[in-house]
């Protein structure tokens, strides 16, 4: 077989790479996953064709690939509690279209978040497919406290009949009452969905709640908190397993992308260890750190503070725009997204806050200290408005990440 190397691609991945190594990237949602879970992911497992599940499958030659997703399914129930769990969801989106697949007719009832407040377009926003088969009913958090408004769940539960209720969210930074969820669902006969996409490291460490007993089904991604490659997971009952099974393969999606599945083994390895642990410990620490400094400025943090990766900055004290804020920040090195905060005047494209996060800064072993130091070059850039002082930070940034180097030798052979 002859090889072309396609330098075009190559480059640009080189300077991907570089992308990542000279920026702070507190993108709540980005990680920066291990060279054994990327380099899984470039080996010829990626030409198997296995659909199906492991030992039933339609296609020959699957005896290597069923222990393989064997494995992956059986560390990840280990790491959750779970007593059924599927690794073959290409995203979280997929996971969760393939519950309301399983467990709801079209026109069945949703009840969800609010993205506005947190929640996520697959839980049922009208330009997604979730909002386009199912009747959407939503809650939000409240004015006062800006945490989840538990009376305004349960009368709209009581109302609305749901057959479904989801909890877990985009931009949440408070942990979640998975018991009172419970309650609420069992008053009305409604399933209960966890969908943990952001905090699947931060569960998987005990440093936040189990959604398990109390949910009926729980989704997830391994590529936020959990560190792992893009890609998906369900775990549910061992009642529901059938169904959830069969509503994602043949339901949703055709044949797995074994090599993922492979490096979410890999990944799901790599969270049993005591340093996983030690790093989720570290996420919560830099997270409250950074929010802990931009409050001491004066700026406002919704809900007051954090108990996860991620909190939500309300720039109002400083009336700079989340847009404005984003893209200043951009220029200093500083990768962060504009996201809206709870009852906010500002359109999506626009928006009054900022998300941040701490996942992979925290990988390449910055701490407190450093998170201080950040959480500084945020303040002087948003403060200053000016494009100068940003470009001035940058330099700042530059030998700040120098010193934390992610990926080093890594890909040189690129
Ligand atoms: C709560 C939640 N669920 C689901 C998803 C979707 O994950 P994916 O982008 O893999 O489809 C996200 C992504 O940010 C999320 O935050």
């Amino acid at each position: 077989m002859e090889h072309i190397k396609d330098n075009e691609i190559y480059e640009l991945i080189k300077k991907e790479i570089k992308r990542q190594e000279e920026n702070l990237i507190l993108i709540a949602s980005e990680n920066h996953a291990s060279p054994h879970v990327l380099k899984t992911m470039g080996t010829p497992l990626s030409n198997k064709y296995a659909e199906g599940y492991p030992f039933k499958r339609y296609y020959g030659g699957c005896e290597v690939v069923d222990e393989i997703e064997h494995i992956a399914i059986e560390r990840l129930k280990k790491l959750f509690n779970a007593e059924h769990a599927n690794v073959q969801p290409h995203s979280g989106t997929q996971a969760n279209l393939a519950v309301y697949l399983a467990l709801l007719k079209p026109g069945d009832t949703i009840l969800s978040m609010k993205l506005p407040h947190g929640g996520h377009l697959s839980h049922g926003h009208k330009v997604n497919a979730a909002g386009k088969y199912y009747r959407v009913v939503q809650y939000g958090v409240r004015k006062d406290t800006e945490t989840i408004d538990f009376d305004q769940v349960r009368d709209i539960a009581k109302r609305e009949r749901p057959k479904i209720i989801i909890c877990g969210y985009s931009a949440y930074p408070r942990q979640i009452d998975f018991k009172t969820f419970r309650e609420i669902a069992d008053e009305v006969g409604a399933y209960l969905l966890a969908d943990i996409a952001h905090i699947t490291g931060i569960v998987a460490t005990g440093f936040h709640p189990n959604p398990f007993p109390y949910a009926h089904v729980v989704t997830g991604t391994t590529h936020k908190t959990l560190r792992g490659p893009r890609g998906g997971f369900i775990l549910s009952t061992k009642e529901l397993a059938e169904k959830i099974d069969k509503a994602l393969f043949p339901g949703m999606q055709g044949g797995p992308l074994m090599h993922v599945i492979a490096a979410k083994a890999v990944c799901f390895k790599e969270a049993m260890e005591p340093e996983f642990k030690t790093y989720i410990e570290q996420v919560i620490k830099n997270s409250r750190k950074l929010a802990d400094v931009l409050k001491e400025k004066g700026l406002r943090i919704v809900s007051g503070g954090t108990d996860t990766h991620l909190s939500l900055i309300d720039l109002r004290p400083l009336g700079i725009t989340g847009k404005e804020a984003e893209d200043l920040l951009g220029i200093a090195g500083i990768v962060v997204n504009k996201n809206t905060i709870t009852f906010d005047e500002k359109p999506p494209t626009i928006t009054s806050g900022i998300r941040i996060g701490s996942p992979c800064v925290t990988t390449r072993g910055m701490k407190e200290k450093e998170m201080e130091v950040i959480a500084n070059y945020i303040y002087e850039v948003i403060s200053s408005r000016s494009e100068d002082k940003a470009k001035e930070i940058k330099q700042k940034v530059k030998e700040l990440t120098d010193k934390f180097p992610i990926y080093k030798d890594s890909f040189n052979d690129l």
